[in-house]
């Protein structure tokens, strides 16, 4: 049977899954294939640290270059990280001719023009289905399955540290700082947990995602980035009341030419499928303009999952390897060239919806005809109000949620707002998606 050699770099959580997985599964493979993905050997730094997964001293490297200069590898699986020296090593496989399959977001978000180019000049591909959603494929989804589309939405929830959070604050009625505890007592959230709950990591997905859905390369700076870690217990418990779920959303939409790239908290009406994707899931809701609505779900990270996605892409470029194929055959950015309807990137401030609006007040009258009037002297108008109990006597939240209005004008309201004496604390602002009903 023929066979196609692979170098492991990283032998940590998706490292040893990916072994696991060509282990477990390796009749079904070959039987699809038609060939056989042999493991040429696995190169990690520490090789002392016990492993769930167990592996023959003959296969262990203690440099990923011994495999990326053997000639027999055609595949180098990089599962590092974002580390120093890991885009040179990536860079440098391309150049040695090898294909490249990767799951490292933060790299391709930060650095994808220059390793695509790099890639396009080799001759080689770089597949990275586990960067964006885990086990979902939603990236082959965009580059194959919704090729002959116009996409014209994405709305994610690509960050399952911060899905499990907002999960716990809402049905265990715990405050923020509670549920992350839970999350990193339950191995979802880092110890040092800033690149998931600041919505960095979501950030550096959406950057992907914009690259295959529309074409369009976007610096990780440009992109609007909002984090979950200013929400309180009551911004859950009131959304609910009003009909709605929080969830840190990655969206990316097209209207008239102008590409809105944003990562924030978001209100999104509990009847909406994406509304009830619980825990740790991922889900990926995209509109085409032939296809319509359409919505994946499944397991965002983990071992097994995302060594699920991570063995697709090496499946593929070992079929065009067999076939004797060259690189390109389905171009890892999509068939999208870059940027093909000239979009422009929107600037937040013309965002147009509706908003949810929290302060905290002192308990006085006239506070709520204070807020209304400096929310109408900048044209935005009121759709409900809750008004709660006073708690401690002293101060009381004021819940608003508006009608359809403009971001700056918001912006400059709410600014207002938070210089009102009787404003204790900033006001919480969340953005609502009202397409997702
Ligand atoms: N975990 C997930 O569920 C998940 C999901 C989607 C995507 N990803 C992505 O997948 C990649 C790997 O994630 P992971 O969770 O598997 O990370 P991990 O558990 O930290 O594994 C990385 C491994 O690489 C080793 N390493 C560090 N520097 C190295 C070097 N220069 N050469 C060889 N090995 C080196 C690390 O060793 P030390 O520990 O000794 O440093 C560790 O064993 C990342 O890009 C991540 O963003 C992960």
């Amino acid at each position: 049977m023929k066979e196609v050699k692979v170098g492991l770099i990283g032998f940590g959580t998706v490292g040893q899954g990916v072994v696991k997985l060509l282990r477990q599964n390796q009749k079904d493979i070959e039987a699809r294939l038609g060939g056989r993905i042999a493991l040429a050997g696995v190169a990690d730094k520490d090789w002392r640290r016990p492993r769930q997964v167990a592996l023959d001293k003959k296969f262990r490297r203690a440099d990923g270059y011994q495999l990326i200069a053997d000639p027999e590898v055609k595949i180098i699986i990089e599962l590092v990280g974002n580390f120093p020296g890991v885009k040179e090593m990536i860079i440098d496989a391309l150049r040695a001719g090898k294909m490249v399959v990767t799951a490292n977001k933060a790299l391709l978000a930060k650095y994808g023009d220059e390793i695509f180019a790099v890639a396009k000049k080799s001759g080689a591909d770089i597949y990275f289905g586990a960067s964006v959603a885990g086990g979902i494929p939603i990236l082959r989804v965009l580059r194959e399955g919704l090729a002959a589309n116009r996409i014209q939405a994405i709305y994610g929830i690509v960050n399952g540290t911060c899905n499990y959070i907002l999960t716990r604050m809402q049905e265990a009625d715990l405050e923020y700082a509670e549920a992350l505890k839970e999350a990193q007592a339950r191995g979802y959230a880092e110890a040092n947990p800033e690149a998931d709950v600041e919505g960095i990591d979501a950030s550096h997905k959406l950057a992907i995602l914009l690259r295959l859905g529309f074409g369009m390369s976007v610096p990780i700076e440009k992109i609007f980035r909002k984090g979950i870690s200013r929400l309180s217990h009551l911004d859950l418990q009131a959304a609910s009341e009003l009909g709605y779920r929080i969830k840190l959303l990655a969206v990316a939409r097209e209207s008239e030419g102008r590409l809105e790239a944003r990562v924030h908290p978001t209100l999104i009406p509990e009847s909406s499928m994406l509304a009830n994707v619980r825990g740790v899931y991922n889900a990926v809701y995209v509109r085409g303009n032939f296809v319509g609505p359409t919505l994946f779900y499944g397991q965002g990270a983990g071992m097994e999952a995302t060594a699920s996605a991570v063995m697709s892409d090496v499946m593929e470029l070992a079929r065009n390897i067999l076939q004797g194929r060259r690189a390109g055959r389905l171009r890892p950015e999509g068939y999208a060239a870059l940027n093909p309807h000239g979009l422009r990137l929107e600037p937040m401030d013309d965002l147009v919806g509706p908003y949810y609006l929290r302060a905290w007040v002192k308990d006085q009258p006239g506070v709520l005809a204070k807020i209304a009037g400096i929310l109408g002297k900048h044209m935005i108008s009121i759709n409900s109000v809750i008004q709660r109990e006073v708690r401690d006597g002293k101060s009381v939240p004021i819940i608003i949620i508006t009608h359809q209005a403009l971001e700056a004008n918001i912006q400059k309201a709410v600014r207002e707002i938070n210089r009102l004496k009787v404003v204790l604390n900033p006001v919480q602002l969340i953005r609502i998606a009202t397409e997702l009903e």
